[in-house]
């Protein structure tokens, strides 16, 4: 029989056309989602949410919705969602784990990149007509071959930063809560250390560990000020991992000398000082946004919801969610 799907709003790839051969499918508007009249509307008839990353799904949503089976996160991370206030409704929670692990890995080492090569504030410089020839001094950045990268979180897509780092002849540390495989930090090269040493020793750190509560302002003031000076930043993880004031201060008056930015603490706004600096690069939290990677994630979270309303297991639930 036919269930009610809400979908956040429309998808890439032919995803949605899918679910809507087998289900009811409500699509709601980008940036509104299930803050919309389209989920208010029909909230009680829904089985199932296809929700993304600006979705806030709590205890009070849900108790609008006492037919939800299923809330399938278009994204890896679901710091979004309330999963205990989920399994104790018997809801299960899905994600999308894998599929944009190196569409992620590839921004994160772009902004690297342009950050420490000061690539964005060269663009800036040629378009504004302030380029008249080549000088020694000009631009000079931070070294990135053979630099030492301090990676907060060796998951799947710290792993692909460390190998993508591996190919730039860097030394790779990690700090994560438990120790990754012999096998993998020996072909990674990657040495384990706790995180304030690693803040101490990295010339680059980048963050790809979850928002949790531990994880939630884990770049302190106190951390920053452990740094190199001229040492960068790369963060694709979340943006609440940052103290955001304290980066700004770091980045204007040292020891930071440049950051990579993907993601910020209240999305969408930006720390207004963070605009005015010329040594920080913005993306607008764009890790995986290559076409595959996001036809991807949208097919897998419809996955998720067919097998939940199929009374199957789906391939990638969240832990303490309902199974
Ligand atoms: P993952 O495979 O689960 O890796 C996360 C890693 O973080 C794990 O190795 C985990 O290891 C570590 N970790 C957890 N808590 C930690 C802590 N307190 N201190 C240090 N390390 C900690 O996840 P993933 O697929 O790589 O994704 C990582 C995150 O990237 C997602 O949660 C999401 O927030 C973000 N992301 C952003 C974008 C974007 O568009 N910018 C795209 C994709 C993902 P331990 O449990 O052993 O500590
Ligand atoms: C995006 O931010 C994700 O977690 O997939």
């Amino acid at each position: 029989m036919k269930k009610r799907v809400f979908v956040s709003c429309p998808l890439p790839g032919d995803a949605l056309e899918r679910l809507a051969r087998e289900h009811d499918v409500a699509v709601g508007a980008e940036q509104v989602g299930v803050r919309g009249d389209a989920f208010a509307d029909g909230a009680g008839t829904f089985d199932a949410i296809v929700s993304v990353v600006t979705d806030p799904i709590d205890g009070a949503l849900l108790d609008r919705a006492p037919r939800l089976r299923v809330v399938a996160n278009v994204a890896v991370g679901y710091d979004n969602i309330d999963v205990p206030a989920c399994a104790s409704r018997g809801i299960t929670v899905t994600n999308t784990p894998g599929v944009l692990t190196e569409a992620t890995a590839d921004l994160a080492f772009g902004l690297l990149l342009a950050s420490a090569r000061r690539i964005a504030e060269g663009d800036r410089l040629v378009r504004r007509g302030a380029f008249d020839g080549w000088r020694p001094s000009s631009l000079v950045g931070v070294p990135v071959h053979g630099a030492t990268l301090g990676v907060v979180g060796l998951g799947r897509i710290g792993q692909a930063m460390a190998r993508r780092a591996r190919g730039f002849g860097m030394r790779v540390l990690y700090a994560s809560r438990t120790r990754a495989l012999a096998e993998i930090e020996r072909a990674l090269g990657a040495v384990h250390m706790p995180l304030d040493e690693l803040f101490e020793q990295a010339d680059v750190v980048s963050l790809h560990c979850p928002l949790t509560p531990e994880t939630r302002g884990l770049v302190s003031r106190a951390r920053l000020a452990r740094m190199k000076r001229g040492a960068v930043l790369v963060n694709t993880a979340r943006g609440a991992c940052v103290d955001e004031a304290a980066l700004a201060d770091a980045l204007a008056t040292g020891p930071l000398g440049a950051a990579g930015l993907d993601v910020f603490e209240d999305e969408p706004r930006v720390h207004a000082p963070l605009l005015a600096l010329e040594n920080v690069v913005l993306t607008p939290h764009a890790g995986s946004a290559d076409r595959s990677a996001r036809e991807a994630m949208a097919a897998m979270a419809v996955d998720s919801v067919l097998a939940v309303l199929a009374g199957t297991r789906p391939a990638h639930p969240v832990g303490g969610s309902a199974p």
